[in-house]
């Protein structure tokens, strides 16, 4: 069973669409999944159209459980969103237990208890947590073996990244066991320079702590949730659907085996690295941006121009189109399309400069093309390319026309 918590003190930044979207997507892979909801907003009830009138006891009974006479145990609180898709609702008394518990001993390791008593029932718990760092999240880092940092891609997202490194400096004092920190970005616009420059230089400085996946800015995501639908379900030919099924396949491929290997060996290390990196991430996106004048719309100031000019994606120039990707962690990036037989090893991308850009420059006659990208032997299509279709695999090519 792998417990992965989805945290940012951030509201807003899309951690319950997330949760949400990427249990559901567990659940498709056929991934037995459990959504626990810690928030007191109760947020993914609402997102899953579970009746708030109808849910007479919810997580909050299973976690005060321990330090009161009437039991409630996990079990009994689940209902069934789908096949393979259980959630644990929560409910406003939440907001109460960090003052009920205080002064008790363990009161961070309610959760983690609970759980261990569900190993074997699922593959997957995912965990929705408030935008706050208290003792609920804690409760969530204490049961967690992996924590998803969700961060928008817009101008609020860097904004925003000051007051996560406090957050981050504050979880690094309070844990002390072996987790997985990663980044991912949600909420991108292709089509804004601005969130194009910011994942780039999330993908900088974060690295191999990023997910190469990234959760686009689709409004069936947010039609969904006030349908009380998940993606999968609303809307699956949707972008939104793509992006967490190759979410949830990349978390697929890292278990087991991988996973031990990528685990950084303290929680410690690993946050110091992360704090690092966005230190460095925050002055470089202070330079970017310059000062917001006020009452206005954020303007990036001219030398963020000049850099976002240096695009990714794909270029067409002389009678040649070339495809330039940022892939800083990557070993090796190959291009295969309907132009090569979708042979990835007839087309390496070569990297451009130390920068962790990766290039390759094709002679090909005027048509449309469909292509991927094969970055360290996996699948994906161009993240900087918006026109795509769906393949016959359930996935998406890139697609390209050359004039
Ligand atoms: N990828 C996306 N595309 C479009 N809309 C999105 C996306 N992700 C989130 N949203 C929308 O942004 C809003 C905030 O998202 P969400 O509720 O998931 O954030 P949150 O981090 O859980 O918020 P809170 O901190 O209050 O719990 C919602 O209206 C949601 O539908
Ligand atoms: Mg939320």
């Amino acid at each position: 069973m792998r417990t992965i918590a989805i945290i940012n003190q951030k509201g807003g930044c899309g951690k319950t669409t997330v949760v949400i979207n990427l249990a559901a997507s567990l659940a498709q892979h056929d991934r037995r999944t459990l959504l626990i909801d810690i928030d007191p907003q109760s947020h993914c009830a609402v997102g899953l159209a579970v009746p708030e009138d109808q849910i007479e006891r919810n997580i909050y009974d299973v976690l005060i459980s321990a330090f009161s006479d009437s039991k409630t145990d996990l079990k009994s609180i689940i209902w069934q969103i789908a096949q393979h898709f259980d959630l644990a609702p929560s409910g406003i008394e939440l907001a109460a237990l960090e003052p009920q518990l205080a002064g008790q001993d363990h009161r961070e390791e309610c959760l983690k208890n609970v759980l261990q008593e569900q190993a074997g029932h699922y593959d997957y718990v995912v965990i929705d947590c408030p935008p706050s760092v208290g003792l609920l999240t804690f409760n969530a880092l204490r049961a967690a073996d992996e924590v998803i940092i969700p961060v928008e891609t817009g101008y609020f997202a860097l904004h925003g990244l000051a007051k996560q490194l406090e957050t981050l400096t504050v979880l690094r004092e309070q844990c002390r066991q072996e987790i997985c920190f990663r980044v991912l970005a949600t909420m991108y616009d292709v089509r804004t320079k601005l969130a194009r420059e910011v994942l780039n230089e999330l993908r900088k400085h974060y690295g191999p702590e990023m997910f190469q996946s990234v959760i686009n800015f689709n409004t069936k995501l947010k039609e969904a949730a006030s349908f009380g639908q998940a993606i999968t379900e609303y809307d699956p030919a949707s972008k939104g659907m793509r992006d967490f099924m190759a979410l949830a396949q990349e978390i697929i491929q890292t278990e087991p085996a991988q996973k031990e290997q990528e685990r950084i060996v303290s929680v410690e290390d690993q946050l110091k690295a992360i704090s690092k990196s966005a230190d460095e991430l925050l002055s470089e996106s202070k330079k970017l941006i310059g000062a917001k004048p006020a009452g206005s719309r954020p303007r990036p100031a001219a030398s963020i121009q000049e850099k976002i000019d240096t695009l990714y994606g794909v270029r067409q120039n002389q009678g040649q189109v070339e495809f330039v990707a940022l892939y800083p962690s990557a070993t090796s990036v190959q291009l295969a399309g309907d132009f090569n037989n979708w042979e990835p090893e007839q087309t390496p991308l070569a990297p451009a400069g130390d920068n962790g850009r990766w290039n390759v420059r094709l002679p090909l006659p005027t048509g449309r093309y469909h292509y991927r990208y094969v970055v360290d032997g996996r699948w994906q299509p161009d993240p900087y390319n918006e026109c795509t279709e769906p393949n016959p695999f359930g996935e998406y090519n890139s697609v390209v026309e050359v004039k």
